[in-house]
Parts: structure tokens; C-alpha cells; sequence
């Protein structure tokens, strides 16, 4: 036994001033060291397992085992000294520094965001975050309490759940995406026909934006907002981005699917932010495409998911006629099944003004085809009036994949010019795949 033992002993005797009873000293020996290498550490735990080994026979070994640790240990104590001397007179002894600032850093992130539901006191707040419940914790005192509100965006430690910092752009990144910032290319002369629907859009969208003290005058409180509807392919969306394109109010752009989201109460809460932004921006447009997605026809739903959709359309019913005016905005929104609507979002003071988008008649076509054909190479025996004059029914669309599928077909035989061969091939088949139910939506 002899040397083992004893060493250990003193150790401990040596010890017991600053710490306590015997058992607390063992548990906190490991601590004491400053930080080192692990290796270090399980050198030093070889003493002490050795001490707490009381009957270790033959001692001889028990010896030979500490001589051997003991070497180790100097062996290790140079080591260390070693390192630390090559440490110290290293140059770049800075750029070491800085690496354990970023280690730090990187321990202390990520921080979680949450939402301030409620200011308790000057260091106290309930918080939540996104998918659990609420908290009560501390803000931490260097958090700028002026900037602190019910509803803010919030940064918090991800351990200890504290307030330590406000995120200062709480605009949902969504909500940012949806402003347009490029206006989209078409522009009014790009639509064939359609020219009542021009007019009712214009009226109602933009001039209450340019020319509000008009409807003063008359005394009549401008529509709040405009629903498109009518068959596929027949230029809602076209119509919509041609008032961006001409518009210098903010447009902002939403499909009507981006609406509903993962979690509980995220769809109506993007709803609010949607108009919130749109208020913030002023004059401003909100289209919302395909809204037929949130806007399905309320009755008893059976799943969760489809009552947090309706939810998220009773918040844009309210955001459409809240008790928050919405001075500036105005709503467009599009819909090729407007029957399946609810009839609360198309009751007039909301939606006001229903334009409807029918399938071109002749006069229609001939203008669309002009428009699709103006950029194309065309042989002098293409007759369009053919096409023109068809009895088939043609959408705006359809006759887009006209012109382009008599392109592609010119193409394909490395021809300079379309020719009416290739029109009629191509119109058999886009009628010829429009019975079969492919989505024109192929040849946009
Ligand atoms: N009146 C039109 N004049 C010129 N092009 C048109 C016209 N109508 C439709 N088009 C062409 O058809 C394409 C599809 O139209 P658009 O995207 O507006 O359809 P939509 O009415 O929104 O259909 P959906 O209800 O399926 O969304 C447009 O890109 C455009 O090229
Ligand atoms: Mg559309």
C-alpha cells in the first residue's frame, strides 16, 4: 500500500480547508483543475481511483503502478508545458484568441426565436415560441425595454429561454417575399380584348389610388376590392400583372396556397402581416391569386387542417371589412370557381365588384392571335382568320399554345417561317390534348 495511499491522503488533507467533508472533496476534485486538455484530467483521476482503493495487494504492483503513473504524469506535465510555451510564443497567439471568441460564440447559439406575448414587469415577460408553450423569464438588462412590445419578435437563449435581444424587422420574411419589386412585363396592350374588364379594374383599383376626391365628390365610398373569375386560360393573372406592371402603388402578390401554413394560427396571423404590410406601404394592391384555395365554401369540417383554412379565410373577411380601415389598400383576387366561394367573402363591402372573364369571342381571338403572332416569322400563306372563325372553343391561353406549338413545329424542322400547315397541326393538337384533359398549362 505505502506510498499510494498516503499521497492520496495528504492530498486530501491539504485540501480540506478550502473545501469540506471527504465526499464533497472527491466530487469536486475534478472541477478544481482550470481548463486543460482531457487528457489531463484522466491522468489526475489516476491517483485518486488508486487512493480509493484501500486493500490493492501485492503492493509491489500497486508500486510499480504509481511509479509508472507518476512518469506518466511528468511525462505529461512537460508535455503540457510544452504546448502552453509554444502557445505563448506562437505570433499568431491573436489569431488563437479569436478562435476561442468564435468557439464561444458558436456554444452560445443558436438562440431561439419567439414572440412577446406579455410584459410581466421591467425584467420579466411571457414568452412563446412557435412550437410550444408559453414561458414566463427574465429579459436580460442590456435588451432595449423601449423597443419591447406584445406581439414583437424576439430573440431568446436557447437553454434558459431569456429574452436577449429583439429582432428588429419583424415583417414575416414571407410577407417581404410577396411584395413585387420587379414590375412584371405585360402591360395593358398585351391583353386582347377584354377591354370592359380593363375598364371596371381600372375604376376600382386604381383610380380610388390615383384620385380618391373623385368618389368624394360623388359621394360614394370606393370598392375595396375586385374578384376575377371565369374559365381557365382566359387572363385573370394576365390582367393582374398588367395593373402591376402600370400601377405605382405597392403590388403585393400572394397565392392563395401560401395562406395556409404548418402550424396553428400561422395562416390567419400571415393574413394580418399580409395587410399590415399592404398598410404600411400604402397605396397599395394586394392580388391574391387562386383564392379558392382558403376560400372554399364553410361548412363542417371534419379535419383540423381544414378549419385552421377556413380560419385563415375568416381573418382575411375580417382584414377585408375590419374594424381597422384600410384606407389604401385595395384587394384584387382571382378564382376560376368562383360558384365554391363563400358568399360572406363576395358579399358586397367586401368584395364589391365582380368582373367576369369569358372565353374570347371572334373579335377577341383575332386580337389575341395578333398579339401571339406579332413577334413571329410568319410565311405569307398563313391565313389566321381561319382559326379565327372556328367554332371550337378557344381560351387566351389555348391560343398562346397555338402559336407557340406552331413555332416549335417550324423548328423542328429548322424552317425560318411558321406556315399554316404547322398552325393547323398545331391546333389539332392542343385541341386534341385539351379534350384529353392535359393542362394547357404545358405550353405557357
Ligand atoms: N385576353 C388575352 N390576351 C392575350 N393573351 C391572353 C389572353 N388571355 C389569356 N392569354 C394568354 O394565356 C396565358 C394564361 O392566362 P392567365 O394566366 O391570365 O390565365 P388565368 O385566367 O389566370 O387562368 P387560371 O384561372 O387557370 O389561373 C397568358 O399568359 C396569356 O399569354
Ligand atoms: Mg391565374
Amino acid at each position: 500500500m505505502g506510498q499510494g495511499p498516503s499521497g492520496g491522503l495528504n492530498r486530501q488533507g491539504d485540501r480540506k480547508p478550502d473545501g469540506g467533508g471527504d465526499k464533497k472533496e472527491k466530487k469536486f476534485e475534478p472541477a478544481a483543475p482550470p481548463a486543460r486538455v482531457g487528457r489531463k484530467q484522466r491522468k489526475q483521476k489516476g491517483p485518486e481511483a488508486a487512493a480509493r482503493l484501500p486493500t490493492v495487494t501485492p503492493s509491489t504492483k500497486c508500486k510499480l503502478r504509481l511509479l509508472k503513473l507518476e512518469r506518466i504524469k511528468d511525462y505529461l506535465l512537460m508535455e503540457e508545458e510544452f504546448v502552453a510555451n509554444q502557445e505563448r510564443l506562437k505570433p499568431q497567439e491573436e489569431k488563437a484568441e479569436e478562435d476561442r471568441s468564435k468557439v464561444d460564440d458558436l456554444r452560445g447559439t443558436p438562440m431561439s426565436v419567439g414572440n412577446l406575448e406579455e410584459l410581466i414587469d421591467e425584467n420579466h415577460a411571457i414568452v412563446s415560441s412557435s412550437v410550444g408553450p408559453e414561458y414566463y423569464v427574465g429579459i436580460l438588462s442590456f435588451v432595449d425595454k423601449d423597443q419591447l412590445e406584445p406581439g414583437c419578435s424576439i430573440l431568446m437563449h436557447n437553454k434558459v429561454l431569456s429574452v436577449v435581444g429583439i429582432l428588429q424587422d419583424e415583417v414575416d420574411p414571407m410577407v417581404s417575399v410577396m411584395k413585387v419589386e420587379k414590375a412584371p412585363l405585360e402591360s395593358y396592350a398585351d391583353i386582347g380584348g377584354l377591354e370592359a374588364q380593363i375598364q371596371e379594374i381600372k375604376e376600382a383599383v386604381e383610380l380610388p389610388l390615383t384620385h380618391p376626391e373623385l368618389y368624394e365628390d360623388i359621394g360614394i365610398k370606393p370598392p375595396k376590392g375586385v374578384i376575377l373569375y371565369g374559365e381557365p386560360g382566359t387572363g385573370k393573372t394576365l390582367l393582374a400583372k398588367a395593373v402591376a406592371n402600370s400601377t405605382s402603388a405597392t403590388f403585393l402578390r400572394v397565392v392563395g396556397s401560401e395562406l395556409i401554413q404548418k402550424y396553428l394560427g400561422d395562416g390567419p396571423k400571415l393574413v394580418r402581416e399580409l395587410f399590415r404590410v399592404a398598410d404600411d406601404l400604402s397605396p397599395s394592391i394586394v392580388f391574391i391569386d387562386e383564392i379558392d384555395a382558403v376560400g372554399t365554401k364553410r361548412y363542417d369540417a371534419q379535419s383540423g387542417g381544414e378549419r385552421e383554412i377556413q380560419r385563415t379565410m375568416l381573418e382575411l373577411l375580417n382584414q377585408l371589412d375590419g374594424f381597422d380601415s384600410r384606407g389604401d389598400v385595395k384587394v384584387i383576387l382571382a378564382t376560376n370557381r368562383i360558384e365554391s366561394l363563400d358568399p360572406a367573402l363576395l358579399r358586397p363591402g367586401r368584395i364589391d365588384r365582380k368582373i367576369e372573364f369569358p372565353l374570347p369571342d371572334i373579335k377577341t381571338r383575332r386580337r389575341i392571335f395578333q398579339i401571339h403572332t406579332s413577334k413571329m416569322t410568319l410565311s405569307d400563306d398563313v391565313n389566321l382568320e381561319e382559326f379565327v372563325m372556328t367554332k371550337d372553343e378557344f381560351s387566351g391561353a389555348d391560343i398562346k399554345a397555338i402559336c407557340t406549338e406552331a413555332g416549335l413545329l417550324a423548328l423542328r424542322e429548322r424552317r425560318m417561317k411558321v406556315t399554316h400547315p404547322d398552325f393547323k397541326k398545331a391546333k389539332e393538337k392542343v385541341m386534341f390534348k385539351k379534350k384529353e384533359g392535359v393542362p394547357e398549362g404545358l405550353y405557357m
